[in-house]
């Protein structure tokens, strides 16, 4: 019945803290408008407009989707594969409500979403689902490539998207398509990997207090 569905959560994941989430919002919002006045962008900007010549405002041009969040699992109130499994998991049980600190080492940005990758420690991989990176048909990517925290989505895209995209560019990296390095930024080096893909490799990992828990909705 309708009671048993919500006992398992939309999905379950590390939340960061409100004050460190105005900053990784902010440092978010630095990158986008520094992206914006580079004239390599802009060279590119046909990939999100779909006309050369037209105007991008990145800011406007991204959405914010609530709490920032970096997903472990997504149940789905249950109806997701796997979901009753990670609920009852033991080192999930025993996780639920502790403090984490997460590294964020980039930030990346392709026309369909923004988003920071999230570099997991052999203990927060204990909470890592099985299979997020097969299920997607990354298949050679080591465990926790998919980590990430949704910064914003373009008009019609959903937040699923970010962890494609970061998978998208993190198969291309390990193809040894090393993308075209563009320049080394305040924040550290980006690279374009085509079709409006960026990737900022941050010179110094932002580190974020979160808390280990799970969002009904
Ligand atoms: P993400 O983790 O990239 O931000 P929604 O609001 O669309 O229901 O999504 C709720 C959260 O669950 C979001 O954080 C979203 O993406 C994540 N999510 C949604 N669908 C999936 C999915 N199929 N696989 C993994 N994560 C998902």
């Amino acid at each position: 019945g309708p009671l048993e569905e919500m006992s398992l959560p939309l999905f379950f994941g590390w939340f960061l803290l409100s004050s460190v989430q105005d900053k990784v919002r902010c440092t978010s919002m630095d990158f986008l408008k520094t992206l914006d006045t580079l004239e390599v962008f802009k060279k590119h900007l046909s990939d999100f407009t779909g006309k050369a010549e037209k105007e991008v405002d990145l800011e406007q041009y991204f959405q914010a989707k609530g709490t920032l969040h970096c997903t472990t699992k997504f149940c789905d109130y249950g109806k997701a594969p796997g979901a009753k499994e990670y609920a009852q998991n033991t080192t999930v049980k025993e996780f639920y409500g502790s403090a984490f600190e997460l590294s964020l080492s980039a930030l990346f940005v392709t026309p369909r979403t923004v988003g920071a990758r999230v570099s997991l420690t052999e203990e927060q991989l204990l909470l890592w689902p099985a299979d997020p990176e097969e299920e997607a048909g990354s298949t050679s990517l080591p465990r926790g490539s998919r980590a990430h925290i949704t910064l914003g989505c373009a008009e019609h895209v959903e937040p699923v998207q970010t962890g494609l995209d970061l998978l998208e560019i993190e198969t291309l990296q390990q193809e040894h398509q090393q993308g075209e390095p563009i320049e080394e930024m305040e924040l550290g080096s980006l690279t374009y990997y085509g079709e409006g893909r960026w990737l900022l490799t941050l010179r110094e990992p932002i580190c974020t207090p979160a808390c280990f828990s799970s969002f009904y909705g």
